[in-house]
């Protein structure tokens, strides 16, 4: 479509959330989402675009570990929608165009503060969904380190919002990471990877009907949107200028559909730190780091032998993944440059420790409960793909009730073509392993034949994780206590036009006692 020139733009660092106050007792935040216009690539003329504090991505949140934090989420955006908004989803069909309701991806919150679907709300809390209780959102914070987001959630719109520009990083640090002496200030650098195209007038392209188009409805969802460009940090194809040390990269990769498979050119290891949950148990070095939306990885790089050098970040993940179009090199297959020519300021004594924080694994015999989830998919009326899961839209009562406290290992069942990011809300679960089966027999009979043993975890994965990939032909299993809040929480696949449509079930939380099916 708009052909960009690569590497034009310094890489933005969106700035820290200032509190209205902080004290002993809790920190207060205001957050307004407002639209506003930002240069994304010099080249291009201001686009228009959806942000927290009127910003893309929104400003970093960062908190301590037990710290009480207190947000004001305030809508101020317009009454309309300026992506197309497909009427015929759940949550559209009536009732405002522009919702939005703000979840904090990775966190333990109790359930009125999650971002539920239906807890949205409108400009000025007018119109609010079945589900709203508050306007100021309590985020306790009692977990470990780690790197989460927060992005929008109002049902049936999430794509939309999110790719107008509405995620953010939420940075939560705690003492061990302090001990650790990793790199920090200017060294330390979120990353938020996502894809996007333009209109010639450098408005932001989504698409209004898949291809081809369906007769009846318009605008409609599509299977999945991908862009043609490359954004970090909300600015297309940015360099970013390093001195020969150690650097800290909290990477997200917050696009729709898009999944990332990274590696240097020209080659530098990659030491991956953290999963979406926290730190690994210790580092490990990668070549390449695979990325599926909502993933995140803590890494280290070091460029202290890179002196002058300027190194790209390619990416070589397919879209869909992973049997889909291969990224084209010369476009999608390229994320961002580094270029080492900055002078050291002073000794690097940042420290890349052999041992982090101990993830000790949930062992399999404490499981009460075993589920399976097949990766359904269906035509609806318009002929139109759904996806599912276990077939059962999002309107359908609650089918999972975990008891708060009890272990549960879920079976992610996918006999179809796409990889699907599975996440699951409150919760930080552990991979246990994947396993390829007869996909053929399966559709024939619903019965698993495995074709070849479990695959362990990979130790990059060995972490703790809120969102899964489920391979196509694979058995991923998981495990995970649930809890520790009771309530009503959701869970779902995380490609983004999935999850819009119908990709999505509720979740309840019960307590002990209290019937887990
Ligand atoms: Cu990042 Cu329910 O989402
Ligand atoms: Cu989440
Ligand atoms: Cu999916």
């Amino acid at each position: 479509m708009v052909s960009l020139k690569k590497y034009l733009d310094p890489l933005p660092i969106p700035p820290i959330l200032k509190p209205k106050y902080r004290n002993e007792k809790e920190t207060f935040y205001v957050v307004r989402m407002m639209q506003a216009y930002q240069t994304l690539h010099s080249e291009l003329p201001a686009t228009r675009i959806w942000g927290y504090e009127g910003m893309y991505p929104g400003p970093v949140i960062c908190a301590r570990k037990k710290e009480k934090v207190l947000i004001r989420w305030e809508n101020h955006l317009p009454e309309k929608h300026f992506l197309p908004v497909d009427k015929t989803l759940h949550g559209t069909m009536d009732g405002p165009e522009v919702r939005t309701v703000v979840h904090l991806h990775g966190a333990k919150v109790r359930p009125e503060s999650d971002g539920y679907p239906e807890a949205w709300f409108t400009n000025n809390y007018e119109q609010t969904g079945s589900y709203f209780s508050r306007r100021v959102y309590w985020y306790p914070n009692c977990q470990q380190a780690a790197t989460l987001w927060y992005h929008d959630h109002a049902l049936g719109i999430t794509r939309l919002n999110v790719y107008a520009g509405l995620a953010g990083f939420y940075l939560l640090r705690d003492s061990l990471e302090r001990k650790l002496n990793l790199p920090k200030g200017s060294y330390e650098i979120p990353l938020l990877i996502q894809d996007r195209s333009f209109n010639p007038d450098g408005s932001l392209f989504y698409p209004s009907q898949p291809e081809p188009p369906v007769p009846g409805v318009a605008p409609s969802i599509t299977p999945g949107f991908a862009g043609d460009v490359i954004l970090v940090n909300g600015k297309v194809w940015p360099f970013l200028a390093v001195e020969p040390r150690k650097y800290r990269f909290r990477i997200l990769n917050g696009s729709n559909q898009r999944f990332y498979r990274v590696r240097f050119d020209p080659e530098l290891p990659i030491y991956q730190i953290g999963t979406d949950g926290g730190f690994l148990s210790a580092p490990v070095k990668l070549e390449e780091l695979l990325l599926a939306p909502a993933e995140r990885a803590d890494v280290i790089v070091d460029f202290s032998d890179c002196k002058g050098k300027h190194l790209i970040l390619r990416n070589d993940a397919p879209v869909p993944f992973p049997t889909g179009t291969p990224a084209d090199p010369e476009t999608t297959g390229q994320i961002m440059e580094f270029r080492v020519v900055l002078p050291l300021k002073g000794k690097d004594v940042s420290f890349l420790p052999d041992q982090l924080c101990p993830v000790i694994p949930i062992p399999e015999n404490l499981a009460k409960v075993r589920r399976d989830f097949v990766m359904t998919v269906r035509r609806d009326q318009y002929g139109r793909l759904v996806f599912l899961l276990n077939g059962k839209s999002w309107q359908e009562p609650v089918t999972e009730k975990p008891q708060r406290g009890v272990v549960e290992i879920w079976n992610l069942i996918n006999p179809g073509f796409v990889a699907h990011p599975i996440h699951i809300h409150q919760i930080q679960f552990q991979l246990l392993n994947r396993q390829p089966f007869d996909v053929e027999h399966f559709n024939r009979t619903q019965e698993l034949v495995f074709t070849s043993p479990p695959v362990p975890p990979s130790p990059a994965e060995q972490g703790w994780k809120d969102t899964i990939r489920n391979n196509p032909g694979e058995v991923t299993r998981i495990i995970a206590r649930f809890g520790p809040y009771t309530g009503r929480y959701v869970w779902h696949c995380h490609l983004l036009e999935h999850e819009d449509y119908d990709m999505m079930r509720p979740l309840e939380v019960v307590s002990k006692g209290a019937a887990n099916r």
